[in-house]
């Protein structure tokens, strides 16, 4: 049994259970954490009268995180096994520039792979298997092959594995791509020079097009939001006045800013993990930078789609809690074909 009863301690225990990140309450006088066979009991004893509502709710949501973490870490599910439980999100989406040409179009969709942290080669290659076996006509690889900051001997490695494994894919199954934040906190040119060598159009600032019975599709992708250099405005000025246009962005609050222009469809995306832990009744209560609006699923702005996708890795905490990773297949269906 761990007792703790000032706030200073408190504090610092707190400090250990979030991996950095610190949530202090100042307004708690005396407060008791009992930690016994890895399970965690809040006893609050005392309470300044200053407390507010806010701090309050504040207080309930972190002993919440701590029961899922402990929970979690006593049970070796979130850690050992939910980052495992691939789920593939099977998701029909009717675009109305979509020529009848592409109706029944699959198209696959993985994210945030980061390679070396809880993902290695064998994992990575399971989760390959099960895009394969969905049989998919296309797959959208939305940024965040790497992870972490800085690049190592173990990066390059890192690299070379998903070579190893994307390029036997790409031979069958072609492949896009754009960067994340990670990728450039890591090394964006050497990612680029993963995607060549494994055969993945690189979709950065670009527009690619698909053509069938003389219709289009166009596959089009920015820059990481975050660490890049988004140029939107060269993308349109690429992009034709008609046919269905599916955007690859790696952020997905950046759909904001693409469904004012009006002319894409489809914006996809991954970053946020979905949280990676999605507690009961509180949702995730930690959500990255530009991936807080539009956090996992579907929305619709301004008569666009955004889908954002939970990704297959983790990042620096290898726990998954009631988001499982994710395989999205998209059934595209035509407006004037139902
Ligand atoms: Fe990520």
């Amino acid at each position: 049994m761990f007792v703790l009863s000032t706030s200073r301690r408190h504090d610092k225990l707190y400090y250990l259970l979030y991996g950095g990140l610190r949530i202090p309450y100042r307004n708690l006088s005396k407060c008791f954490i009992v930690v016994k066979e890895m399970k965690l009991y809040h006893i609050i004893t005392y309470m300044k009268k200053s407390l507010t509502r806010r701090d309050f709710l504040k207080l309930l949501k972190a002993a919440a995180i701590d029961l899922a973490l402990l929970t979690v870490g006593s049970s070796g599910y979130g850690l050992l096994i939910a980052p495992a439980q691939v789920k593939i999100e099977s998701v029909r989406l009717k675009l109305g520039r979509l020529s009848p040409a592409f109706h029944g179009l699959r198209i696959a969709q993985v994210s945030d792979i980061h390679m070396g942290g809880w993902m290695n080669a064998e994992r990575f290659q399971h989760i390959v298997n099960l895009v394969i076996s969905q049989q998919p006509d296309l797959l959208l690889l939305t940024g965040d092959f790497l992870l972490g900051h800085g690049f190592s001997k173990n990066s390059e490695q890192h690299l070379q594995d998903l070579i190893n494994i994307l390029s036997p894919l790409s031979r069958t199954i072609p492949c896009f791509a754009t960067l994340g934040n990670h990728d450039y906190w890591t090394n964006a040119k050497a990612v680029r020079e993963m995607l060549k060598a494994s055969g993945i159009r690189n979709l950065t600032n670009t527009v690619f097009t698909i053509s069938r019975d003389n219709e289009h599709l166009h596959l089009c992708g920015v820059d990481d939001v975050w660490e890049g250099e988004v140029r939107l405005e060269d993308v349109l000025s690429q992009l034709p006045d008609d046919g269905a246009a599916i955007l690859l962005a790696h952020e997905p609050d950046f759909a904001d800013q693409s469904a004012v222009t009006g002319r894409f469809d489809l914006q996809v995306s991954g970053h946020s993990h979905g949280g990676q832990v999605v507690l009961p009744f509180v949702g995730p209560p930690i959500l990255p930078y530009l991936g807080q609006k539009y956090p996992s699923g579907i929305y619709e702005i301004r008569g666009m789609y955004q889908y954002t996708n939970r990704g297959v890795g983790t990042g620096r905490l290898p726990v998954r809690l009631n988001c499982p990773p994710e395989i999205t297949i998209f059934n595209l269906e035509a407006n004037s074909s139902i």
